[in-house]
């Protein structure tokens, strides 16, 4: 791994098979994974944009074989001209993906095979309790932002989910950055930590795209996202490069944060001061809800989606 000498990376990889993204490194979800990769490989023509070269020459293949009134032109379209393809994505033609019921896949940013069951029994309460000095600074740095963060949403959780999930999304895109230039640089192996901690920055930006389907931003609040982006953004990348410790021991800290207003969101839902809509279709593709799950079902996964999070940075912070 990039963060630790070489000599521990043997160690580390073998505790990250436990520690790390669910769907990189447990086998907890090996079964259903092979389910859906079983049912992708046999119903898609494609299998994802690594291969959309290949597939590229397979159609300038067919092209040309139709051109000259080849087998593949017969058999393909029955001696008419095959339909227009619209080429949609740099250049190449996006493969048509279906769901196991038969219907179109219609998510662009997420795949079949990148959907997950999130792990409900994961521990909730666990704390890692402050005790070096860079813990303790951590500690007090994420619960001194809790408090303007509880003034401006008050018990607006929706609102607060969904604006919160803006910030979380970067800290492992910036970790992930970082450790990808430094494994450039340094001609080193990163031990599987740019993956799992760019893969945490797109769960988080899942959280958001659904949390956004739920409670729609005002203005304001966008300009805050502009406002406070910029200032985290930055104020995260200098602290990653002064400490990867302090930045990870940051990130868990926050996590806590995140799972507890998770747990407050569950209350108000339970009380019915938040109406427990249906869940968004996206919400229900990407972790696999039943078709009649609810927001609170929606809440319950992300909320093991953060607990997850907060056990990956403060092992990351121990080791690093
Ligand atoms: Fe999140
Ligand atoms: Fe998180």
């Amino acid at each position: 791994m990039m963060m630790m000498s070489r000599g521990a990376t043997t160690a580390v990889r073998s505790a990250m098979a436990v520690q790390t993204s669910p769907r990189l490194f447990t086998t907890d979800f090996l079964g259903s994974e092979k389910a859906v990769a079983a049912w992708w490989l046999t119903s898609s023509p494609v299998h994802g944009a690594r291969n959309a070269s290949t597939m590229t020459l397979r159609d300038k293949q067919q092209k040309e074989e139709a051109a000259d009134g080849g087998p593949s032109a017969a058999a393909s379209s029955g001696g008419q001209k095959p339909p227009k393809e619209v080429v949609s994505y740099w250049g190449v033609q996006s493969p048509k993906v279906t769901k196991e019921d038969g219907t179109e896949w219609k998510w662009n940013c997420f795949r079949p095979w990148e959907t997950y069951e999130a792990d409900l029994s994961i521990d909730l309460h666990k704390h890692h309790t402050p005790t070096t000095f860079l813990d303790k600074f951590a500690f007090w740095t994420v619960k001194s932002l809790r408090f303007p963060t509880d003034v401006f949403f008050q018990r607006r959780y929706g609102c607060r989910a969904m604006m919160l999930e803006t910030v979380a999304a970067v800290p492992g895109m910036v970790g992930g950055m970082l450790l990808h230039c430094k494994s450039l640089r340094r001609f080193e192996h990163s031990g599987g930590w740019i993956k799992a901690l760019l893969e945490e920055a797109e769960n988080e930006r899942m959280h958001l795209m659904t949390f956004m389907e739920v409670a729609k931003p005002k203005w304001y609040e966008r300009a805050l996202v502009f406002t406070v982006q910029g200032v985290f953004f930055n104020a995260y990348f200098l602290a990653y490069l002064a400490s990867p410790k302090l930045a990870h021991r940051i990130t868990g800290y926050l996590e806590e944060e995140a799972i507890h207003s998770y747990t407050e969101f569950l209350k108000e839902l339970d009380k019915g001061n938040i109406e427990n809509v249906k869940a968004p279709a996206i919400a229900i593709d990407y972790w696999r809800l039943p078709a009649d799950a609810t927001l609170r079902d929606v809440v319950m996964v992300v909320r093991a989606d953060e607990a997850h999070h907060r056990d990956v940075n403060h092992f990351a912070s121990v080791i690093v």
